[in-house]
């Protein structure tokens, strides 16, 4: 409405997002329908949220279980689920403590403040800067955007916090120059997902973690994308042989219900104490009922299983794709975390997607990034492949 009270013809969302002329309505599994009833194959998963597919009955199950009995209380009093799902991930990560919020750039903005606060109370030794890397993504708050190593984030929003150094990834040289920018912590992802799809180098990834030991900085590893089961093991740092300090997570806690957390070691959780940090809604008993019980699930039925045979084969159609069309440069990424360069807009071809009924994205102007959810099947891998090389024929026919 104006002020005189007629209608006025802008959106009453602020336009934020480049949105699809799509409208979707309902999701099961792989599949989700549009308000025409339409269906698509999506391979997005929410953006590496629902890793269980839509509306998984197990989580849906302990959700309606607890809408019953309580939606919130205060962090002022104990919350099982909480407990449980902290001793959980602390059981199945290197982590002791768990701190819970509502989102990926909360899980970050978090861990920042840990390291800041274990620098100055803990060790005592007043350092603060945070050292991220080029072309990272770790939120839109502003010390989230600000350790995000791409301008196009940081855009129009100065002053950006202080405190903050980029250093380039995967560069084994740069890391020479890691200690005299005097850091708290490190923060980096094992796969760079809005970045481009890129997985960091085991050997700089170990060779980080040890300057990071030898030096008292804390590793911190922003799992957001990465983490609940997406690399095919339940964290990615698993598959490095490292320990981090601490973890982020989010995305793909909650299978969809808004939840993040840090997982931190004993010792870097030192750094919060009472009213230290804080949030309303973290952790709050619906939110920790649908992590507790997607992380019990994922645990308890072989879904990380069936996440590397399906990422095998996966591979293997990819491969085959690649072979016949010379645009498609390089098939790169872990699990079900992939990513396809082409020398072509990458855009482009998640718009013709659309048109065969399949939902996949983009990360960065020409990489698709596919992710399928980890409950995938071979018959759904084999759908994608026919819809996406229909999208590739039409947009070479320039239909
Ligand atoms: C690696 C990484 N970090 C942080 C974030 C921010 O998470 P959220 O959008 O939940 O704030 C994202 C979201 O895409 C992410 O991929």
């Amino acid at each position: 409405m104006t002020a005189n009270n007629t209608v006025s013809h802008i959106s009453p969302v602020m336009p934020t997002y480049g949105r699809f002329p799509v409208t979707l309505e309902k999701g099961k599994g792989s599949y989700v329908w549009d308000d025409k009833g339409t269906k698509y194959l999506d391979f997005t998963s929410g953006i590496a949220t629902c890793n269980l597919g839509h509306v998984p009955d197990a989580i849906k199950e302990k959700l309606e279980e607890q809408l019953q009995n309580l939606w919130h209380c205060s962090n002022l009093y104990n919350i099982p689920n909480q407990e449980k799902l902290a001793g959980l991930l602390a059981a199945n990560s290197c982590g002791d403590q768990v701190f819970f919020c509502n989102s990926g750039a909360e899980a970050n903005e978090a861990a920042i403040k840990l390291a800041r606060r274990y620098a100055n109370k803990v060790k005592g030794s007043g350092l603060s800067t945070v050292v991220t890397f080029k072309q990272s993504f770790h939120g839109r708050t502003l010390a989230t955007l600000t350790a995000t190593g791409q301008e196009k984030i940081q855009n129009g929003f100065a002053p950006l916090m202080p405190g903050f150094s980029y250093l380039p990834y995967n560069d084994m040289e740069a890391l020479n120059v890691l200690v005299e920018l005097k850091p708290a912590a490190v923060l980096l992802e094992l796969v760079q997902g809005e970045g481009g799809v890129i997985p960091a180098f085991p050997e700089w990834v170990q060779k980080l973690d040890q300057i990071c030991k030898e030096n008292g900085i804390l590793l911190m590893v922003d799992e957001i994308q990465t983490g609940i089961g997406r690399t095919g093991t339940l964290f990615a740092y698993q598959q490095y042989n490292i320990e981090p300090d601490v973890i982020s997570v989010a995305k793909g806690l909650g299978s969809g219900f808004p939840i993040g957390a840090i997982i931190a070691k004993e010792e870097a959780a030192k750094g919060f104490e009472p009213g230290s940090h804080g949030s309303t809604f973290g952790g709050n008993p619906l939110a920790t009922a649908a992590g507790l019980a997607t992380v019990t699930h994922i645990l308890e039925n072989n879904i990380l299983t069936n996440a590397n045979e399906m990422a095998e084969y996966l591979d293997q159609q990819l491969e085959n794709l690649s072979a016949k069309y010379t645009f498609i440069k390089e098939l790169r990424g872990t699990g079900l975390l992939k990513g396809l360069v082409v020398d072509n807009d990458a855009s482009a071809i998640v718009k013709k997607a659309i048109e065969q009924n399949l939902l996949i994205l983009t990360a960065g102007p020409n990489v698709i990034r596919i992710l399928p959810p980890l409950t995938v099947t071979k018959d759904e891998i084999d759908e994608f492949i026919i819809k996406l090389e229909k999208a590739f024929q039409s947009l070479e026919k320039g239909e």
